[in-house]
């Protein structure tokens, strides 16, 4: 009797055993060496939740009450997120808001009907806002992280501890931050022409943002024609950004001279928020403009609404 309860005993052991081992395999796959990139981004994104519950929950009403208005997702999201940003990169006063944006994209139904203390919760919610604008938590609350679009695109960059990156152009330095959080100890150069977006990259990029704390970001106002980096680097990240050049030839040689023989560069395009942007390059276009600077294509993918070259000297 004894030995057959010892047998269930062992049995009813190694099935719980099992059972463990299978979960915590299916945790490790679904997560990988990401885990702590998307952990550190919920933390991130917990800290700019506000801690107000009235906040809180104005924020949400205001979100629902342009959802409620049949505004597209992807539109009430862009519309949000510019809204806060007039506020708060450029300093703008309500009426200026209002004007910029329908300058931009016209008459909507979110500038017909937003309030100045609207405007002001928006922008006090700039980098939540952020977030959603690349879709890297959802517009609902309690604004759940997508954790498949948070690794897409730093997956592809197959990074390693310890390496020099830079990335250009990187706008109010939403994809720097990105890299920042994920676990290895990056040095990252975040480059950006626009004063009023490095400004407040370097607004973010503090000791005290813990978030941020493994690797060591450094915001470089560059030119024009030159980036500025003061170092060579291991990888350079062009996202949105190539099309935007207006003195591309100097500042592909410029980027070329900040490339170690080595080093990979990344093209991201297709990803605007603004699909409409007139400067935009055509995939064929983007490609000819970098072989006639003497750049070699190592690989292309489709990923999302965009594609990825990538690219060596
Ligand atoms: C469409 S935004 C992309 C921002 C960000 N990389 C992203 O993917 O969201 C293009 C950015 O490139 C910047 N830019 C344009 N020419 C540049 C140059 N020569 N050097 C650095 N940044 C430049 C602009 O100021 C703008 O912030």
């Amino acid at each position: 009797m004894k030995w057959i309860s010892l047998s269930v005993f062992y049995v009813l052991l190694s099935v719980f055993t099992l059972i463990i081992f299978s979960s915590q395999c299916i945790s490790q796959t679904r997560y990988g060496e990401f885990e702590t990139l998307i952990l550190n981004l919920n933390n991130y994104k917990e800290s700019l939740l506000p801690k107000d519950s009235l906040q809180s929950n104005y924020l949400t009403d205001l979100i629902e009450k342009w959802r409620l208005k049949a505004v597209y997702e992807e539109e009430l999201v862009r519309c949000l997120y510019k809204a806060s940003e007039g506020k708060v990169i450029y300093n703008f006063n309500f009426q200026e808001i209002v004007d910029n944006q329908s300058k931009r994209q016209g008459k909507n139904i979110i500038l017909d009907s937003i309030t100045p203390s609207d405007s002001i919760a928006l922008s006090k919610n700039y980098d939540l806002f952020m977030l959603m604008s690349q879709q890297l938590v959802q517009s609902t609350y309690p604004y759940d992280t997508n954790e498949e679009k948070v690794i897409q695109q730093i997956k592809h960059y197959k990074l390693y501890k310890g390496q020099t990156i830079a990335e250009i152009g990187a706008g109010n330095g939403l994809h720097t931050i990105l890299l920042g959080l994920t676990e290895l100890p990056l040095k990252i150069y975040s480059n950006e022409i626009n004063r009023y977006q490095h400004n407040y990259l370097m607004t973010i990029i503090n000791p005290k943002n813990k978030f941020l704390a493994t690797s060591e970001i450094i915001p470089i106002l560059g030119k024009e024609n030159k980036c500025k980096i003061p170092q060579k680097v291991d990888a350079i990240i062009i996202r949105n950004t190539l099309h935007h050049f207006s003195k591309t030839k100097k500042m592909l040689k410029s980027i070329k001279k900040t490339l170690n023989p080595n080093g990979k560069i990344f093209i991201l395009e297709g990803y605007a928020q603004e699909s409409n942007c007139s400067l935009i390059k055509t995939n064929p276009e983007i490609k000819e403009l970098m072989k006639n600077h003497g750049f070699r294509l190592e690989e292309e993918i489709i990923l999302g609404k965009g594609y990825i070259l990538t690219y060596r000297i």
